[in-house]
């Protein structure tokens, strides 16, 4: 008799619930209204959701100096998980003077509605350009995850959350689930092997090519666009949900993916994002995850394969979900097929290759790229949506 399906355990074992509910949530909500409170970031009220729902599983709250430095030096909390991208509360230097370690404190969104509740454990200072240098691999203000990390204050609060509300504007309510329900509907379609496929783009051929090559070897795909903040050139969430929508009603089984959102902000930290991201995916209970050419890169901060090979630096099971490694794939006219170099023996002028410059470029001409590029009906959406842009320019 066959096993049963089982999801893959969560990253240190236990999938992380600071959800507060009930009268739980009651009495929390009216001892929150007399604590000191602060106002998030875009940023911080995603990652305190992403904490709380266990999809940053283990942390339960945002860091404290020790696992922030641990992180930042080794890839590590301080208990020796691996853990890649610091999850960091930051707030000016008076805010920070004003309040005190052991006391609780609200969690607003700038609307004044409280999200949830910090119980403080750490204030601290911290090196930004030591940060840039170690995470992003880049001190240049240029790269969009450094320009954040300038930008934002100068002291880091670190303490465990809860969440008492959602944020209130909550996009693609359908598509957004938590962990927990991921992983419950992957049972219930009888998933042994789900891989997760992260994108910030509308999907082409080559992400197709890759997500099917991956199911071939799986039982069900986790498509899972980051609809958090992401640099204001990538396309908008609300345009690419409309091109998911398009492309798996047309070209895929419905019965093998799950169309679901992450919430989480794009850090755009390549190498280092590429583990966070994997991580991430195992506690919505994926066990394979796809990184492609450049994964969570940006301009020419990164080597190609660079997000694949930081993968190296970990034993398998530290890690304990499989990566699904891609090579450049694009489109070849004499095979008559999508491919890599792996796969094609043939000569680069046979390959069909668009910079993103170029597609846009013919987007806001009304072009269809070629099909051989993108399908017909995810280029219909871009174009209809390059249109709309320029009208309301
Ligand atoms: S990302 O910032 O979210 O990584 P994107 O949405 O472009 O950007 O990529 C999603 C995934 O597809 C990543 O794993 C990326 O490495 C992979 N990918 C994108 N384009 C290609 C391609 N032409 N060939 C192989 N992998 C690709």
């Amino acid at each position: 008799m066959a096993t049963p399906v089982r999801n893959i355990p969560a990253h240190g074992g236990t999938l992380v619930n600071r959800v507060l509910r009930g009268a739980e949530r009651e009495q929390a909500l009216k001892r929150a209204a007399s604590f000191p409170k602060i106002i998030l970031s875009e940023v911080a009220i995603s990652d305190l959701e992403m904490i709380a729902v266990g999809a940053f599983s283990p942390l339960t709250g945002f860091m404290n100096a020790q696992d922030y430095a641990s992180v930042v030096d080794k890839m590590r909390l301080a208990n020796g998980l691996v853990w890649s991208m610091p999850i960091t509360l930051p707030v000016s230097e008076e805010m920070a003077a004003s309040l005190k370690v052991g006391q609780e404190i609200a969690l607003a969104e700038p609307s004044g509605l409280i999200l949830g509740t910090l119980r403080l454990s750490d204030k601290f200072g911290y090196d930004k350009r030591k940060e840039a240098v170690n995470v992003y691999r880049t001190d240049e203000e240029a790269h969009p995850g450094v320009a954040r990390l300038y930008a934002q204050p100068d002291v880091l609060l670190g303490g465990e959350i809860a969440l008492l509300n959602r944020p209130s504007d909550i996009t693609f309510p359908t598509y957004r689930r938590d962990p927990a329900e991921v992983r419950r509907l992957i049972v219930e379609r009888g998933w042994r092997r789900v891989v997760g496929f992260q994108t910030r783009n509308p999907i082409h051929r080559a992400h197709e090519y890759i997500q099917k090559s991956a199911l071939e070897i799986c039982d069900g795909l986790l498509l899972h666009p980051l609809v958090g903040e992401t640099k204001q050139d990538d396309i908008s969430a609300a345009v690419r949900m409309r091109s998911y929508e398009a492309i798996l009603s047309a070209y895929y089984p419905a019965n093998r993916v799950l169309l679901s959102v992450y919430p989480a902000a794009m850090r755009y930290a390549g190498p280092r994002e590429a583990i966070f991201h994997a991580i991430a995916r195992k506690n919505y209970g994926c066990t394979h995850f796809i990184v492609g050419r450049d994964h969570a890169g940006v301009g020419k901060y990164y080597g190609t394969y660079d997000a694949q090979l930081i993968f190296d630096e970990f034993a398998p099971e530290e890690l304990g979900i499989t990566p699904l490694f891609f090579e450049h794939s694009f489109y070849c006219r004499r095979c008559e097929a999508m491919v890599t170099s792996k796969t094609c023996p043939h000569d680069n002028s046979e390959h069909v290759f668009l910079s993103g410059t170029q597609v846009r470029a013919m987007l806001s001409q009304g072009q269809r790229p070629p099909m051989e590029f993108t399908r017909p009906e995810v280029a219909d959406i871009l174009i209809e949506a390059a249109r709309a842009d320029k009208q309301g320019a």
